[in-house]
């Protein structure tokens, strides 16, 4: 099994050589945004289609060369674990990193210090995203940069950061999240950074990244570049939906099979003839829908009940909910076990 790391990281210890490509995702956070869905299960190993979320991270990881992942992890950690166990056969070894409080995104880090290589990439754990991060990796190295940041461009930059580049990628400045600032370059959540960097963290405290330790690498060895491909951050109700349908749709590139409709039905799921499911609907595994109910636009995970004639849209159903024959169900998200009435 992998190995699950409590003690409290020591300070300036050497660093292990890049003998193989490595990867430290942050998966401490609680996931609030995406309450009830998150309630007793970390975002990581919410289901998304047809497997926990985590499942793209490691397939998209493993297709730039990355061969350990190590999780640092906070809420949650055991079930992590459970699911994910130490990786598949010929896929990335995992290991697991247990904060005893949350410190941060650069508290995160420095904890994690003594498993890390001197150079390796930073993720954020809940980002569904297929860029280029083998350019990112070649970038840093022929910028000789200290921290190389993967960006991606968005026309609504109102809940992000904005990051401006001069012409050699170095980053000249960010812009915290304003209304109105027009298209522009965010920070994906990905970064390549070298083990020195840990040093400029301050220990014992929890420890932004984006706010206390980039602003220092300003003119100092910090540089961005823009990637190609697709990003999102599932972590809000809306977002988590679309990115299930951009996968099933194909806009993302996964291992998932694509549908043009958008529907993903389990073969482990019992829909009844006269049901009508989607366009865009997830019915995970053990659902039982009865007949003449419709569903559109909605994921429903592991074992709901969906009674005759039920009309759902635009929802979410943690594991177990119960619909009574008859219910309409319009743009709700229902914590696990829940039983909705006509
Ligand atoms: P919200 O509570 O909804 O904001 O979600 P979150 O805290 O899980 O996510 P947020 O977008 O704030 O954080 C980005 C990523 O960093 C997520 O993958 C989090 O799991 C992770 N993260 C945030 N804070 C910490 C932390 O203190 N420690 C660790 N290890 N990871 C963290």
């Amino acid at each position: 099994r992998a190995s699950i790391t409590k003690a409290s990281a020591s300070r300036g210890q050497a660093p292990r050589p890049s003998d193989e490509m490595q990867a430290l995702v942050l998966v401490g956070g609680f996931g609030t945004r995406l309450q009830p869905l998150t309630t007793d299960r970390p975002k990581p190993i919410l289901e998304m289609v047809d497997r926990p979320f985590f499942a793209y991270m490691i397939d998209w990881l493993a297709s730039h060369g990355v061969e350990e992942i190590v999780l640092a992890c906070g809420f949650l950690p055991d079930q992590m674990q459970a699911v994910l166990g130490d990786g598949s056969p010929g896929g990335p070894k995992l290991r697991y990193v247990v904060e005893p409080e949350p410190l941060g995104t650069a508290g995160a880090i420095k904890f994690a210090a003594p498993c890390l290589q001197d150079r390796f990439f930073v993720l954020n754990g809940d980002s569904l995203t297929d860029l280029d991060l083998t350019a990112l990796w070649d970038f840093h190295l022929d910028r000789e940069a200290r921290v190389s940041l993967g960006l991606y461009p968005v026309d609504d930059p109102s809940e992000f950061g904005l990051v401006e580049l001069d012409e050699t990628g170095s980053v000249r400045s960010f812009t915290e999240k304003r209304d109105g600032a027009g298209p522009g370059l965010i920070s994906a959540g990905a970064y390549v950074i070298d083990h020195e960097v840990i040093d400029l963290i301050p220990g014992g405290r929890k420890v932004s990244i984006e706010h206390e330790v980039f602003p220092l690498l300003v003119d100092d060895g910090l540089y961005g570049l823009a990637l190609d491909g697709y990003w999102k951050d599932i972590g809000t109700h809306d977002r988590y939906r679309e990115a299930c349908w951009d996968i099933l749709e194909g806009r993302v590139s996964t291992g998932v099979e694509i549908h043009r409709d958008g529907v993903f039905i389990s073969p482990e799921a019992d829909v009844s003839d006269g049901a009508e499911i989607g366009p865009r609907a997830v019915i995970g595994p053990g659902c039982r829908v009865g007949t003449r109910a419709r569903i559109t636009d909605s994921v429903l995970l592991q074992g709901c009940e969906i009674g005759e004639n039920a009309v759902i849209d635009g929802s979410i159903f943690s594991p177990g909910v119960i619909v009574a024959k008859n219910a309409a169900v319009v743009n709700r998200v229902i914590g696990s076990n829940e039983f909705i009435d006509a």
